[in-house]
């Protein structure tokens, strides 16, 4: 989920610090290295491409910075919007490197073979399950499809078994999303390679009966939080994130995991990639070690995204479910197909 406003990008970058995860990055980040003398085999500049959460993404690059010397200049967008920018960019491209929330833009990215081959020893630290098969990009985050509800509403014994019943007529008026989002439409793209694409038109037609669209996952939670909705379909992060802040805008909202490989048992990978047309491919790829690495991933187990980590061994933070208990469905997020999932959308009246 993004909240963008480039006119107002410093007041945005400012309100980010504020806020954290209740508002995704906004406009162009500030270069984010600092003047450390280079002490990497790969020194240089990098230029990344963030639709991932800035806050989470400066993280990382202070620490990588820190520990290189290598300066990153961030430029922030969400997904496709960022994806389509490298793709009509092309061999020109300024990215060295792309970071997303979520697969389907990296697969949009890869279909059009602007990827370089990630470097092995970066492959060999991300399990197979967190990584597509073609190993042009890789996983370095994870977050989980979750429905936020309100127990004054419906008890437990009324929850749906799985995600398609939110289609059903008993479910019209109950539930919000933010269709808009590249995070909910990553959810609709795992149901597409799923369960195919009559499924996904039926369930989208129920959706656009039965729902309430928000703009962005934080303010769906918080109408369920004012009992405005009695429950929505986010991603985990935004539920634990508030929590650990003041808990103001989720104390009223329950977490609900769908499990049994349901579609909405989605784990949606957030991805890193390295440019074929990078001029600096040695520490653009030192970059992606980095964040799949050890220390990377203890940003994810100690900092205040909540999302997944899932390389080098290193456990989530123990607030969250963990993610073998999630029960996800198997998808290859080399096959999610954001464009086909833009035309679903809108032809059902969602976008
Ligand atoms: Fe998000």
């Amino acid at each position: 989920m993004k909240i963008r406003n480039n006119a107002l990008a410093g007041i945005a970058l400012a309100a980010t610090a504020v806020l954290g995860l209740a508002a995704c990055g906004s406009g162009s980040a500030a270069p984010a290295g600092s003047s450390a003398a280079a002490g990497g085999s790969a020194a240089g500049e990098i230029t990344v491409y963030n639709a991932q959460h800035e806050s989470l993404t400066k993280e990382w690059v202070d620490a990588f910075t820190a520990e290189t010397g290598i300066k990153v200049t961030l430029r922030q967008g969400d997904d496709t919007e960022m994806s389509n920018q490298i793709i009509q960019e092309g061999q020109a491209s300024p990215a060295d490197v792309f970071l997303t929330e979520n697969s389907p833009a990296m697969a949009q990215v890869e279909n059009a073979g602007l990827f370089a081959d990630v470097d092995k020893a970066t492959v060999d630290q991300v399990p197979a399950e967190f990584r597509p098969s073609t190993n042009k990009w890789t996983g370095i985050a994870a977050r989980s499809t979750v429905l936020v509800y309100d127990k004054n509403k419906i008890s437990a014994d009324k929850l749906p078994k799985s995600m398609l019943d939110l289609a059903n007529p008993e479910w019209k008026g109950k539930w919000a999303a933010s269709p808009s989002g590249a995070d909910f439409q990553a959810i609709v793209s795992a149901l597409l390679e799923l369960k195919g694409e009559a499924a996904t038109q039926a369930w989208l037609k129920g959706m656009k009966e039965n729902s309430k669209a928000y703009k962005g996952n934080s303010t769906a939670m918080k109408a369920v939080n004012a009992g405005e909705v009695d429950a929505a379909l986010i991603y985990h992060y935004y539920y634990y994130g508030d929590q650990a802040k003041t808990g103001e805008n989720s104390k009223n909202v329950t977490p609900f995991y769908f499990k049994n490989q349901d579609p909405g048992a989605f784990v949606s990978i957030s991805g890193g990639g390295v440019l074929k047309s990078s001029k600096n491919a040695a520490a653009a790829q030192s970059f992606l070690k980095f964040i799949t690495g050890k220390k990377g991933q203890e940003v994810l187990q100690k900092g205040t995204s909540f999302e997944y980590a899932v390389a080098s061994d290193v456990p989530s933070n123990d607030k969250l479910v963990p993610l073998k208990e999630l029960q996800a469905p198997t998808v290859d997020p080399a096959k999610l197909n954001s464009a086909k999932v833009t035309e679903l959308m809108t032809q059902a009246g969602l976008l």
